[in-house]
């Protein structure tokens, strides 16, 4: 048995989490910081490094108070080192050094997207490899070829904004709060069930007022881009009138939807028979779970998607990447602290 402490802070959510064997979370508190950010319609990082260092301390005095740890009773710590917000992740980074340092165990430091992956193990899943990665989320939309812990090899990347971040926008722009892809989804899903009928509903693609992204992108292609709907977005907002704003929501989320589709599809006819795992704050998103799901039915491949709660940023699923390390005697190639989202 090995019990991991693991600290997440790349972005606006902070966790510490107490993991058992990478898959059995004994505890997890974490402390979303989305009310200090809301009233900018985005997270401001020094804002985000401060609420980090305040925060750190009260969920570490929690998980103490729980459970009596003591010197030998933890076996590693972890911490997210990569990419994202560097403020933030060097408040993580020093925190877990601390706690590595105070229980004499090795600390790992992880990649934020491998993190997500392996969120998968929090649900009894074993990492399957090879497999194909996809992850979306505020801040990255790639596709990764996974054949070990810290082996991914980018199979397409996004040319301009990540998913999450263009909903974001979007949601902004539309006036329908932060973060946006949970206000997309619920603005999109008040105008689906406000009266369409099956016969509009096939009609959706002439409907549509947003162009179809990257419609000729070649079948031996992955690459998203988010940016050019966004401007459709603003040009079509400039004749805004208040009874549009779900409209332009649900058309909105089906573009993205379509477009994240097309490039899982190349993805998947490219790497036949290989699993997916599907992860990020954006796959919290039910109707792109459910055509996720249809499409690798078409394809006859697994498909894993971490459950709900460990979809968005979290630090159980901190532990669970260094895990894959730990339990295969590996040093963790992201001992560093950086913006960058590269694999070695
Ligand atoms: O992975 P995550 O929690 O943080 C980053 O590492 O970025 O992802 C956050 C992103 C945000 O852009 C947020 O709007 C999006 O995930 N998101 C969603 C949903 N819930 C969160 N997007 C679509 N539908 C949702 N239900």
């Amino acid at each position: 048995m090995a019990l991991a402490l693991a600290f997440e802070s790349s972005c606006d959510e902070t966790g510490v989490a107490l993991v058992q064997d990478g898959k059995r979370v004994l505890a997890a508190p974490l402390y979303s910081q989305i009310e200090e950010h809301r009233p900018y319609g985005g997270v401001i990082p020094e804002y985000a490094s401060r609420a980090h260092l305040e925060k750190f301390t009260l969920l570490l005095s929690q998980i103490l108070k729980e459970n009596a740890l003591q010197p030998g009773s933890i076996d590693y710590v972890a911490a997210t080192t990569r990419p994202g917000l560097v403020g933030g992740l060097l408040v993580g980074y020093q925190s877990a050094k601390a706690c590595a340092r105070f229980f004499s165990v090795p600390f790992f430091g992880v990649h934020h997207l491998e993190a997500h992956l392996a969120a998968v193990t929090l649900s009894g899943h074993v990492m399957p490899y090879p497999s194909l990665g996809l992850v979306l989320s505020g801040g990255n939309s790639v596709v990764y070829r996974l054949s070990g812990p810290g082996k991914a090899q980018v199979l397409g990347d996004t040319l301009d904004d990540a998913a999450g971040e263009a909903l974001d926008k979007a949601a902004q722009i539309l006036g329908l709060g932060y973060p946006g892809g949970p206000k997309i989804e619920e603005a999109a899903l008040r105008f689906f069930e406000s009266g369409i009928t099956q016969a509009s509903q096939n009609n959706f693609g002439d409907e549509n007022p947003f162009p179809v992204i990257l419609k000729s992108l070649p079948r031996d292609k992955v690459q998203f881009s988010f940016s050019g709907i966004k401007t459709s977005l603003l040009r079509l907002t400039e004749k805004l009138n208040t009874q549009d704003i779900d409209r332009l929501a649900f058309f909105f989320q089906e573009r993205v939807i379509q477009h994240i589709l097309q490039n899982v599809e190349h993805a998947l006819w490219q790497n036949k028979n290989l699993p997916l795992i599907a992860a990020g704050g954006v796959m919290a998103n039910r109707l792109l779970r459910e055509r996720l799901e249809t499409l690798c039915k078409k394809y006859k491949t697994p498909l894993l998607i971490p459950e709900k709660k460990y979809a968005t940023d979290n630090a159980a699923m901190v532990a669970a990447a260094a895990h894959l390390y730990f339990e295969r005697g590996l040093v963790s190639p992201f001992s560093q602290v950086t913006a960058s989202n590269a694999f070695p």
